[in-house]
């Protein structure tokens, strides 16, 4: 069973929007309980850290009020400059060994004073050869963790775990997908202003990075170019030709978003490029994609021409049982790549990190 009585409540508090999601164990399988996104202003929240704490405390407060979520337990994550993932090698020892002695290890790998940071480990690989073992480091700053749990401390949760959006969405990815047997996917989680790489073989990672852009470039583009608002842009980007008066200014959005998906994919082919240098000759089968810039007409297109592989957009509730009579389902599958982070922090319960 994957869960307690008490499962936690997925909270993503991304730099456009706060998404909160709920699952319980039905008979059926996992359910949607709760799925909610509220907004946020410009600049609420810049490369990962809290900027407005006022804007981000009150939208998440609306979310617990609206969704009945006051008291529960909740999983929050943290990405960007603050985070730090690296695989590293080690020499064998057994995880309590290495519990022992990782703040010590750790320090080399860190630019930040160890003391300001919250470490974890997992043994990837127990025997890599000649004595030495492959581990997971992940380091995130107190600080900004600090920032985060007191916003949902202040919204009446119980945060329980904080975990790191990467992460998220392989979970996400691992209950609705699976991974399939010596196959490398590349999982892309492709934000307003963040995209998430991880690179996966059997169900292991083997390169993760951040790169500080996403969809909000274009936003950005469609207000200097069209000299428009923040909203306005946010409308003409996701609302479709509908919301938008004249075919010339259609025209000229989508030439934006062919420009702007095309800065993201060389950033994105690069890491693949850099990733590829490095390992040990995987081969990257599929890209797997997820966010909510994701969406963006020309991404999964630019990426299968660049990289020469199949991609895909992601759906975070494929393998989650919809009460339709609850969720607008048309609304639900419009949004879902957006999830991918807050399905994965879902599913999380215990205290992992
Ligand atoms: N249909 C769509 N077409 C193009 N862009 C879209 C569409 N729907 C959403 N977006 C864009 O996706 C971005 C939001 O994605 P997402 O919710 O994953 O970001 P976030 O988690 O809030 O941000 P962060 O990058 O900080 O993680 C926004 O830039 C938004 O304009
Ligand atoms: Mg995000």
């Amino acid at each position: 069973m994957l869960f307690g009585k008490k499962s936690a409540v997925g909270v993503d508090i991304g730099s456009h929007s706060i998404k909160v999601c709920h699952l319980n164990e039905g008979g059926k399988g996992l359910y949607l309980k709760r799925f909610d996104v509220a907004p946020l202003p410009p600049d609420s929240v810049v490369d990962g850290a809290v900027m407005n704490f006022t804007h981000v405390q009150e939208k998440l407060k609306e979310l617990v009020v609206a969704n009945k979520l006051k008291g529960k337990p909740a999983t929050l994550a943290v990405s960007g400059h603050s985070v730090i993932i690296k695989k590293i090698s080690l020499p064998e020892m057994s995880q309590q060994e290495l519990d022992a002695s990782i703040m010590w290890e750790a320090e080399q790998y860190i630019p930040f004073d160890i003391k300001e940071v919250n470490v974890d480990v997992q043994i990837l690989d127990p025997k890599a050869g000649q004595g030495q073992m492959d581990v997971l480091l992940v380091a995130a700053k107190k600080d900004v963790i600090n920032d985060y749990v007191s916003i949902a401390v202040d919204a009446g949760l119980e945060p329980a775990v904080v975990d790191v959006d990467t992460f998220a969405v392989q979970n996400m990815f691992e209950l609705n997908y699976g991974f399939p047997p010596n196959e490398t996917v590349a999982l892309v989680n492709v934000g307003a202003s963040m995209i998430n790489i991880n690179i996966i073989t059997n169900g292991i990672t083997q390169f993760t990075r951040d790169i500080s852009m996403g969809g909000a470039l274009l936003t950005e583009e469609i207000q200097r170019q069209l000299n428009v608002s923040y909203e306005e842009a946010e409308h003409y980007k996701t609302g479709g030709s509908e919301s938008i008066s004249s075919s010339a200014v259609f025209k000229e959005v989508q030439r934006l978003g062919d420009r702007v998906a095309a800065t993201l994919v060389t950033e994105i082919q690069r890491s693949v490029e850099f990733f590829k240098a490095t390992s040990s000759g995987e081969e990257i089968s599929k890209v797997f994609l997820a966010g909510g810039a994701a969406q963006m007409a020309a991404l999964v297109r630019l990426i299968e021409q660049r990289l020469e592989v199949p991609a895909e957009l992601v759906n975070p509730f494929k393998n989650i049982v919809i009460d339709t009579k609850k969720f607008d389902i048309a609304l639900l599958q419009k949004i879902a790549s957006a999830a991918g982070v807050v399905v994965g922090l879902a599913l999380r319960r215990g205290a992992d990190k």
